[in-house]
């Protein structure tokens, strides 16, 4: 049974990432999260094993948060930045020390960076859809 956990996390974040998408298409951009191979991609292109401080804008169900999570160095930091409260509350269940989950719009980034006291960014890795533009405020 211990491996039903992640079967089910996995199947009730797509789940939550199609209701969320129903109510907000503009703003989710994708029906469905991004793929494990699209993950891979990402993180490759990133350069996510030598950043100290990292940014996720748009975070989602947490699929992307975990791979990135699992990518980075034990002592770098990871802000992931989403709008949506029930997908931010589903990656605030994360429990990794290097998480910082932050409900908020990430046009405001900057704010955000130094409301937690952090430096320069070493990686920012963005899956807002481009409608996202709209949710300025
Ligand atoms: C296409 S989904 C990507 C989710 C996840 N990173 C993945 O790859 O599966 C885009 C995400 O960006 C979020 N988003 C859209 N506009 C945003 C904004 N202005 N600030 C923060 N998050 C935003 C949406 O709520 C959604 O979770």
């Amino acid at each position: 049974m211990a491996n039903m956990k992640p079967i089910n996390s996995l199947i009730n974040g797509r789940l939550a990432f199609f209701q969320e998408f129903m109510k907000h298409p503009l703003q989710i951009g994708s029906i469905i999260p991004s793929s494990r191979f699209l993950e891979r991609r990402i993180l490759e292109a990133a350069a996510i094993a030598s950043a100290k401080i990292i940014v996720e804008l748009g975070s989602g169900t947490g699929g992307t948060t975990r791979a990135i999570l699992r990518a980075m160095p034990q002592h770098a930091k990871l802000l992931s930045i989403e709008i949506n409260p029930n997908f931010h509350s589903l990656v605030s269940s994360i429990e990794d020390d290097r998480l910082i989950a932050h409900l908020g719009n990430a046009f405001w980034l900057k704010e955000i960076t130094s409301m937690y006291g952090l430096g320069a960014v070493g990686a920012d890795l963005s899956a807002m859809p481009f409608g996202a533009e709209s949710n300025r405020g």
